[in-house]
């Protein structure tokens, strides 16, 4: 049985799952070893700018306490209202703040499992922020950072004509094509590792999330969604296929 089949299956007797898309199931896959592991136990998870909870009302549905740090109150009353509609208000804690500032937010060394979605790439600065995650992980938690790929975006505006951008956006060092860009830097696997390294986090896999999705003409992607998903399974954790996903995500742990 894969880790896919298993997020699919009830964790600790009330997990339902997530509707599995080629957006999400590679991540969920991952997570799902990780609840897997800690099968008989309650976590302590939290989301940096988890935005209206699409990872954080499933995973208390699956029996754990979640706390949602974003910036955006309009986010987090989306979240709130999720939660209360999923039944789980009980086990869903939002909180308006900074991902820099998570020291002050939350209790230091707390967290099991601390997620970190698509926020590194819009932030004024990733190293606070990581090093804010880091230190709110207990010895042995886990952290689940999902960010922009370079080597996707840059292929795609080459493919849409745009070469300059492409140009721009291959040579920046921090993967952005310029204020007119809609985000602040983009990542290749080794300086994302390199980024949660530096907060002494221990990247134990790195995938790729939509190697396919976003190159395929939507009938194709809308009209074979499970083989769609099986596919971006099967691709995203080789090489070549990983470094160019739309995004990478990076399981890594702070060492016990
Ligand atoms: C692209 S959304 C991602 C939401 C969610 N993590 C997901 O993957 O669906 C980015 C989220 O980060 C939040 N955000 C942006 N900057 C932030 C910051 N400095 N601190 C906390 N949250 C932030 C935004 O409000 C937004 O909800």
């Amino acid at each position: 049985m894969t880790r896919l089949d298993r997020v699919e299956q009830t964790t600790r007797g009330r997990f339902t799952g997530p509707p599995l898309t080629p957006r999400t199931a590679v991540i969920w896959s991952v997570l799902a070893a990780e609840l897997d592991r800690r099968a008989d136990a309650e976590l302590t998870v939290l989301d940096v700018g988890g935005g209206t909870g699409g990872f954080a009302v499933p995973l208390a549905q699956a029996g754990h306490r979640v706390t949602v740090v974003d910036a955006s109150p309009d986010a987090l009353a989306a979240l709130t209202r999720r939660a209360a509609e999923a039944g789980v208000a009980a086990r869903v804690r939002a909180v308006q703040g900074d991902g820099d500032a998570l020291a002050g937010l939350v209790e230091p060394a707390s967290a099991d499992l601390v997620l970190c979605h698509s926020v590194l790439e819009v932030v004024d600065d990733p190293t606070p922020v990581v090093t804010a995650l880091a230190a709110a992980l207990r010895p042995g938690g886990a952290a689940s950072v999902l960010v922009a790929g370079r080597a996707a975006a840059v292929l795609a505006r080459a493919m849409n004509g745009h070469l300059d951008v492409a140009a721009a956006l291959a040579a920046a060092p921090d993967g952005s094509a310029g204020p007119r860009d809609t985000l602040r830097r983009r990542f290749d696997a080794d300086g994302a590792a390199a980024l949660l390294r530096a907060a002494g986090l221990t990247v134990e896999e790195i995938h790729g999330v939509r190697v396919l999705a976003d190159l395929l003409p939507a009938a194709v992607a809308d009209g074979q969604p499970g083989s769609l998903v099986e596919l971006e399974r099967s691709l995203a954790a080789r090489s070549p296929y990983r470094d160019l996903a739309a995004q990478l995500h990076l399981f890594a742990r702070r060492p016990a």
